[in-house]
């Protein structure tokens, strides 16, 4: 497992694996020519989950588990505590499963993170008859504020070994989130969730949704590339037919925005976000917040990658004369 945690890694960094099309480019901003507001008085700032944040942006979970994840968590977890934004970790299978790997994960407790999300699939849930002392484990390791459980039945679909028994999860999340006094929330990791599945979590005690739309990395390509690797060729091409398959982002937001205000969930957009621009129109279509992955892993400097996200942020905010995130969600988005 601690291999095909490397694999995905060196897949995504290496090949292009995103959607053929990032359905962010379907929203349009409305130019305000007069914003009559100051860029430096510009208040980017959010409270989610209880946390202060400076930007909405987390960085979304990815890696641990090996050596090398260990080094790449330890650069995200600098970055969202000099520029005091969320941080999720891969996945903690591995390192409740064998503690030798821990560290890689627990690293990120050395820096001051305002909001730490601890990640376990809900594959998982299924297969651990102790899931909830796991979970308890998992949070413990990074001193988590919030747990994530994935949802990831589409990259589990192509896998050559996934796990494809998918029954009886919304009764574990539900046993969970009432158990755990770590606040809970369901993520997905790249397919989108539909409101439909949105009103069935209503019946949990989660806090949250990180909708995890398409238009971003795609596991399916990614489990394409893996399958080829192992000369699987009909899990390849199983691959290749899903590779565009999932909700997109904005679409999932649009869906859920109001379900989720009136029922007080906090509501993530993760999938396919690029810049500061993408993070704005999340906020205008109704998200409390934006998640980012692969942006983060495949650029040359993290350090300025986030420069340019707060400025493109900073430059939405002021070309739309929002002088706060309150202002940004009232602000009209264009689609033809
Ligand atoms: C290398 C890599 C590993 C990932 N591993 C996990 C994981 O273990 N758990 C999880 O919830 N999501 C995982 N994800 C999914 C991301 O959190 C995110 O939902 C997805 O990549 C879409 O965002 P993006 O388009 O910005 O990459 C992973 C993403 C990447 C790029």
């Amino acid at each position: 497992m601690k291999n095909r945690k490397k694999e995905h890694l060196e897949i995504i960094i290496s090949k292009d694996v995103s959607h053929s099309y990032n359905y962010w480019d379907e929203f349009f901003f409305v130019h305000n020519a007069l914003p009559e507001i100051d860029m430096d008085e510009i208040d980017t700032s959010i409270e989610i989950f209880g946390k202060k944040l400076a930007m909405p942006i987390i960085i979304a979970g990815m890696t641990g588990g090996f050596k090398e994840a260990g080094i790449i968590n330890e650069n995200l977890a600098k970055i969202a505590e000099k520029y005091k934004i969320g941080m999720g970790i891969g996945s903690q299978r591995a390192g409740l499963e064998d503690r030798s790997v821990e560290e890689s994960y627990s690293i990120i407790k050395k820096y001051d993170i305002p909001l730490k999300i601890a990640n376990i699939g809900a594959p998982q849930l299924l297969e651990w008859k102790d899931a909830i002392e796991k979970a308890e484990e998992a949070i413990k390791m990074i001193d988590a504020d919030v747990l994530a459980i994935h949802l990831n039945f589409l990259q589990e679909v192509i896998q050559p070994e996934g796990e494809r028994n998918a029954k009886g999860c919304i009764e574990k999340i539900k046993e969970l989130s009432e158990c755990l006094t770590t606040p809970i929330i369901v993520k997905e990791t790249g397919a989108g969730i539909s409101k439909e599945v949105a009103e069935r979590l209503l019946d949990t005690d989660i806090v949250g949704i990180d909708v995890g739309g398409a238009g971003g990395t795609s596991f399916a390509a990614v489990e394409a590339y893996r399958a080829k690797k192992l000369g699987d060729k009909v899990q390849e091409e199983l691959g290749k037919i899903f590779w565009d398959w999932g909700i997109p982002t904005p679409y999932c937001i649009i869906e859920l925005a109001e379900l989720c205000q009136e029922n007080g969930l906090i509501l993530i957009a993760t999938g396919g976000i690029r810049h500061g621009l993408d993070v704005a129109k999340a906020i205008a279509l109704g998200a409390d917040c934006a998640g980012v992955a692969s942006a983060f892993l495949t650029c040359e400097s993290i350090d300025e990658k986030m420069k340019v996200f707060e400025k493109s942020l900073k430059a939405t905010m002021f070309l739309t004369g929002s002088k706060n995130l309150e202002e940004l969600r009232e602000v009209e988005l264009w689609t033809f």
